[in-house]
């Protein structure tokens, strides 16, 4: 495996490939790796000849400096996983590589309707980072397709609308949510919990589930009433939580009864951890 760390010489590489007709997926990460992540890099592996992946722990997107300061980094384990694996590049571009000339001075993406919401609301200034950084690698890399997880699922429908309004050749493709034993989804911050916690936390994943089992049971769904029971249950349960929210899976409007395919999502703190998740609730 290649680590390169600039833009022109992972450019050179997708060429050199381009021109043996070689495929290529693009994984972005911010490192810290994990099972969720890799079984991203074997999504790609299954579909293209050669897969890249990035790690770059993104300034832009942090909306607290504590928290990217916190933020756990890993790389040599990261490349020793992506050697593991058969990976063809880890590209590891420092942030004066990506941004130059400092944030400030640089142009920001940024995707109206997807980003104003759920954690959008919560974090301000957190999906233009991601939207600009994203940007960037889609138009470094040249990837026939780029895979990001559902766990970040209102992340993927962004990344989704973002590539389709600025008409990037990239397919957009979501894989599924791994999960821990007890179905807590893995995280890079999940090493934030304390012990008890930790056993706490699977708690998110269930609640999740009866909420969809109580919206596939009801007659007429009062969706406020079911977000406030969830809300309720975690809170007694010893989270803090920020939303529950029901939304339309794809453009994640607000959900109405109309809707037959839903998505359920979750935010909330658990000591340090700020812990994310949803679901997939199908209606017949
Ligand atoms: P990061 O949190 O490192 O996640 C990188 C990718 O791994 C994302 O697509 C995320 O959805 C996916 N992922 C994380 N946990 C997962 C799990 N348990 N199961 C499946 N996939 C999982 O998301 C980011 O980085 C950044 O915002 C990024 C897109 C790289 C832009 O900086």
């Amino acid at each position: 495996m290649q680590v390169i760390q600039t833009i022109t010489a992972l450019q050179a590489q997708v060429k050199a490939w381009r021109q043996q007709n070689l495929s290529v997926a693009l994984v972005p990460t911010m490192g810290n790796l994990h099972d969720g992540h890799l079984s991203l890099v074997k999504r790609a592996q299954a579909s293209v000849d050669r897969v890249i992946v990035s790690v770059f722990v993104n300034p832009m997107q942090f909306d607290d400096a504590s928290d990217l300061d916190a933020y756990p980094r890993t790389q040599h384990e990261d490349i020793q996983k992506l050697i593991a694996l058969d990976c063809d590049v880890a590209f590891t571009p420092s942030a004066e590589v990506m941004y130059p000339q400092g944030m400030a001075q640089h142009s920001v993406v940024s995707v109206p309707g997807m980003d104003d919401k759920l954690c959008g609301k919560h974090r301000p200034g957190h999906f233009d980072g991601v939207a600009t950084v994203v940007s960037k690698l889609l138009n470094i890399a040249h990837a026939d397709i780029a895979v990001f997880g559902e766990k970040d699922y209102q992340q993927l429908m962004l990344i989704k609308k973002l590539a389709a309004d600025l008409n990037i050749a990239t397919t957009i493709v979501g894989h599924e949510t791994q999960r821990e034993a007890d179905g807590l989804a893995m995280s890079s911050r999940n090493q934030y919990l304390t012990q008890s916690e930790r056993v706490k936390a699977g708690n998110i994943y269930k609640v999740l589930c009866n909420t969809a089992e109580q919206l596939k049971a009801s007659d007429v769904i009062d969706f406020e009433k079911l977000e406030t029971a969830a809300m309720i249950e975690l809170n007694e349960l010893g989270f803090q939580a920020e939303y529950v929210e029901i939304r339309n899976a794809v453009d994640l409007a607000l959900a109405t009864s109309d809707d037959k395919a839903l998505r359920i999502f979750v935010a909330a703190r658990l000591g340090k951890a700020r812990l994310i998740d949803n679901i997939a609730c199908n209606l017949a």
